[in-house]
């Protein structure tokens, strides 16, 4: 572990930091006038390709806010797109497939991810540490299996996921191979980010929420906890953070893939998960992102309320429940992230 990044990696292991550290998730994004001026137009995958824009972009929100974390510049979608699949992010949209993943045969089009073809996001690690300050961490991400499988059989966002159900309940073996093949990639990613000179990583399983209770624990639950698994082998020294939106009946099954970080949402309080998965367990949340929008009043209300539910437990990581919104005003988001340094820890 190196030894800057402390506030960061003290509060993921439980450790008194000096200060709550305090990072948002699409803190690099539409919301910043710095990032609609570099990003231009275009796919959002152009400008990933491309490590020096990839690398200001990261800083950018750093650089505003003095947050505790960097978070890189990429997407859940660059692995599959970096293998030839077919996929792009739509702006507006999100991610849109050609010809979407419905059958055995086409599992095959998904061929392994190897580090090579996604060189560009070692480059972006490189020059990124290399510009950030000591005590600052750097964030790596993927997305979990289920999410990215979402995209990839549905072919574009859905509010149902039916393709995606109907896949795991009519064929589950080739699920599995499925699940099994972006288990690997996921892994793969993480790690070459993780030795390019990420300190941490956050897994992303966005729409997990979807599903029953019984369905994650037999479609999903086995393959993330592979993943960890994975992980802790390969980068014992990187704590993982396990993220989705609308997994409140999720929360045990996700603490038990094993992350070391369990992210919450708005919809789940800090004391009930702490009730629920034990006293020592290390959160990071959950502002919700819509109350940034409501004024600076309320936005600060609704930090310290945040902090008040952690009640001063050593193993709080400060974030949204999920991203920052594009109308986000930054003088707000800056208050909040004054707050929450400014507040004691006790
Ligand atoms: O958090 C950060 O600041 C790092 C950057 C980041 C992006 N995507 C860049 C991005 C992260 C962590 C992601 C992860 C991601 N991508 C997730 C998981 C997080 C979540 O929101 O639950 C998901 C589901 C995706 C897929 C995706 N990519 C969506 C749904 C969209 C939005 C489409 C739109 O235009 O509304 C994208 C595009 C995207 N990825 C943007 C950014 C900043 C915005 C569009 C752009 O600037 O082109």
């Amino acid at each position: 572990m190196r030894s800057g990044a402390t506030n960061f990696l003290a509060a993921t292991a439980g450790k008194r930091p000096d200060r709550t550290p305090v990072w948002y998730m699409r803190q690099a994004g539409r919301h910043l006038p710095e990032y609609r001026r570099l990003r231009g137009d275009g796919s959002i995958l152009e400008a990933i390709a491309r490590p020096e824009v990839a690398a200001e972009i990261t800083l950018q929100p750093v650089r505003r806010y003095g947050v505790d974390a960097a978070v890189l510049f990429s997407d859940i979608v660059v692995p599959a797109h970096a293998v030839g699949f077919g996929i792009d992010v739509r702006p507006g949209v999100g991610p849109v497939v050609e010809e979407p993943l419905r059958r055995a045969s086409d599992v095959d089009r998904l061929r392994p991810l190897t580090a090579d073809d996604v060189a560009h996001v070692s480059d972006t690690v490189k020059l990124v540490r290399a510009e950030l300050d000591d005590d600052v961490a750097l964030l790596g991400f993927a997305g979990a299996p289920f999410t990215v499988a979402s995209y990839l059989v549905e072919g574009r966002p859905s509010r149902t996921y039916e393709h995606t159900k109907a896949l795991m309940h009519t064929d589950e073996r080739t699920w599995h191979t499925l699940m099994e093949r972006l288990t690997q990639s996921a892994a793969t990613f993480l790690a070459l980010q993780i030795e390019a000179g990420a300190d941490a990583f956050q897994l992303f399983d966005s729409w997990a929420g979807a599903l029953a209770q019984p369905e994650y624990e037999r479609f999903v639950a086995p393959h993330t906890r592979s993943l960890f698994a994975a992980m802790e082998r390969r980068c014992p020294d990187s704590p993982g953070i396990h993220f989705g939106v609308g997994c409140d009946h999720l929360l045990e099954a996700f603490k038990a893939t094993g992350p070391r970080v369990m992210g919450l949402d708005w919809r789940t309080s800090i004391t009930d998960a702490r009730t629920r998965l034990g006293d020592d367990t290390v959160v990071q949340g959950n502002l919700d992102p819509a109350l940034v929008l409501a004024g600076a009043d309320v936005a600060l209300g609704a930090a310290q309320a945040v902090l008040d539910d952690n009640a001063g437990h050593p193993g709080h990581i400060f974030n949204l429940g999920h991203g920052v919104l594009p109308g986000t005003d930054p003088g707000v988001l800056a208050a909040v992230t004054d707050l929450v340094h400014e507040a004691d820890v006790r």
